[in-house]
């Protein structure tokens, strides 16, 4: 076999093996792959006739509404856009047959931590919480309705919601100053703060109200505020929450 290719100069046996290579990928598109994935009209037949030889396992929201209540308390909800199916699963053998098969009931906190744990990726304003810290132990379902989540009560303390601040200002010099001496804060702050924001300060004659030479204020250390820190915000040196003079 050796000899008989060394009768042949290299370039004849190089230029032979191309050509076998090119016949065989010939041969290969040509009989091997199926003509529905090189005809795109076969394709799309082959690919329809495929999807819908599947069952249907999904029946969709309205469906449930001839059964269940829970379609019309869900409708007006946060969780309106939510379809049934996400959280029970596929329910179309159900809606056909409720007795004999029922879909699944999450009742476990994973299920709504899925959508609700914290991730910075998600919009701003999307209700987050950290399930380890928010009342572990519980399932969700103790406190919230899963067809229609409201926070149980509105926390009046700024506290409920800003428990860092609140306690890093409690050690502070500023322990006797309330909140809402520098902070106003609208009442929806409460119920929908990312859409309704409390104010901050806003430039530096704010602090001077107490801080300044001229400021009748008992009791509070004094600055010229026309020099101490030039230009700057006061807070751009003094963390407002816990100021502190090094
Ligand atoms: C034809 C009426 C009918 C339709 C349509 C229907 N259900 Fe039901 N469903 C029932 C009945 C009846 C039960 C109670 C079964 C039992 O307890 O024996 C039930 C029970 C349930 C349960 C509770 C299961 C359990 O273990 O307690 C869930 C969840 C549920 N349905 C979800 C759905 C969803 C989601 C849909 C829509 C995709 C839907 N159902 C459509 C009649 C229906
Ligand atoms: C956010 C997830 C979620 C969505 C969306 C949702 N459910 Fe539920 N559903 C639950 C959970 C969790 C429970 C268990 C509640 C409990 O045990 O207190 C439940 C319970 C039920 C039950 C059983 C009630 C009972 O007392 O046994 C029915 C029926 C039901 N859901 C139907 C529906 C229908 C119909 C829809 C759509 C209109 C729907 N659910 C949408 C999470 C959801
Ligand atoms: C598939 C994702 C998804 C799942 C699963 C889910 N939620 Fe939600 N949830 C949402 C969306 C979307 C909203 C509406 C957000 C908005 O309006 O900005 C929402 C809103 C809420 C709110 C309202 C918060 C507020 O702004 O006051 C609460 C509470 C809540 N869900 C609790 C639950 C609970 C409890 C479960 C589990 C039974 C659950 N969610 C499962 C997507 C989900
Ligand atoms: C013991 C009752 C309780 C349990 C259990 C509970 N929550 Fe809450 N949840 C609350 C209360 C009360 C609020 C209102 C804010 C506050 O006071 O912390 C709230 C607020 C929320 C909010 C709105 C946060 C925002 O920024 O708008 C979401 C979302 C939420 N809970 C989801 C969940 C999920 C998901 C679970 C389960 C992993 C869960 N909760 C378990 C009581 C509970
Ligand atoms: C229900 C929870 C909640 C309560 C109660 C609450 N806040 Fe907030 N607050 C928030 C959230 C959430 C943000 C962040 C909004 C954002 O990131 O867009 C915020 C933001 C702020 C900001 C920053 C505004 C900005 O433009 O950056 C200030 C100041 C503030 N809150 C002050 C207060 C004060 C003072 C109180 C009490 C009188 C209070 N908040 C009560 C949830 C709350
Ligand atoms: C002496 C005035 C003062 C008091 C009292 C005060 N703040 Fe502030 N707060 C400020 C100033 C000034 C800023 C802006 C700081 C900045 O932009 O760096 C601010 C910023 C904030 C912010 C947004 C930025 C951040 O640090 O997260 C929140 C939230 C906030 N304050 C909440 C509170 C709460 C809650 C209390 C009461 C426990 C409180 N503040 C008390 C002056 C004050
Ligand atoms: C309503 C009056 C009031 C306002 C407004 C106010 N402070 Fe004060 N401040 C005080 C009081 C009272 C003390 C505590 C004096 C003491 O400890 O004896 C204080 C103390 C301080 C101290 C000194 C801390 C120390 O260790 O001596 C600094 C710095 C300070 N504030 C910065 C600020 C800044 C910055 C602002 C503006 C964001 C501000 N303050 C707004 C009343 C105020
Ligand atoms: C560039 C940084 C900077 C800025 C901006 C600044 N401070 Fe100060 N502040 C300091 C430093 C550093 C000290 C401590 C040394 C000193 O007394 O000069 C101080 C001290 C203070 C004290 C304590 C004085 C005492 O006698 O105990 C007060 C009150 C104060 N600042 C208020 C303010 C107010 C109000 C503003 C805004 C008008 C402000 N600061 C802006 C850096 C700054």
């Amino acid at each position: 076999m050796k000899n008989f290719f060394q009768r042949f100069p290299d370039s004849l046996i190089r230029i032979g093996a191309v050509f076998l290579l090119f016949v065989s990928a010939i041969l290969f598109v040509r009989f091997i792959i199926p003509s529905s994935l090189k005809n795109e009209e076969e394709h799309v037949k082959a690919t329809i006739e495929r999807e819908t030889s599947r069952s249907v396992r999904y029946a969709g929201s309205d469906v449930c509404a001839d059964c269940h209540e829970e379609y019309n308390v869900k409708k007006l909800g946060y969780h309106r856009n939510l379809s049934c199916e996400t959280c029970h699963g596929p329910a179309k053998e159900h809606s056909e047959n409720p007795t004999e098969t029922k879909p699944v009931v999450p009742k476990k906190r994973e299920a709504c931590s899925l959508c609700h744990t914290y991730n910075p990726s998600r919009p701003t304003g999307f209700p987050q919480i950290n399930p380890v810290v928010h009342n572990p132990l519980k399932p969700c379902v103790t406190c919230h309705n899963p067809h229609d989540p409201k926070p149980p009560r509105v926390p009046q303390e700024c506290q409920a919601c800003h428990a860092e601040i609140a306690r890093t200002k409690a050690v502070s010099p500023h322990v006797q100053l309330e909140c809402t001496t520098c902070h106003t804060v609208p009442q929806q702050h409460k119920v929908i703060p990312r859409e309704v924001k409390a104010s901050i300060p806003g430039d530096r004659t704010f602090c001077g109200k107490c801080h300044s030479k001229d400021s009748p204020a008992k009791e509070t250390p004094k600055v010229d505020i026309s020099t101490h820190g030039e230009k700057y915000l006061c807070w751009q040196c003094h963390y407002p929450h816990m100021p502190e003079v090094e």
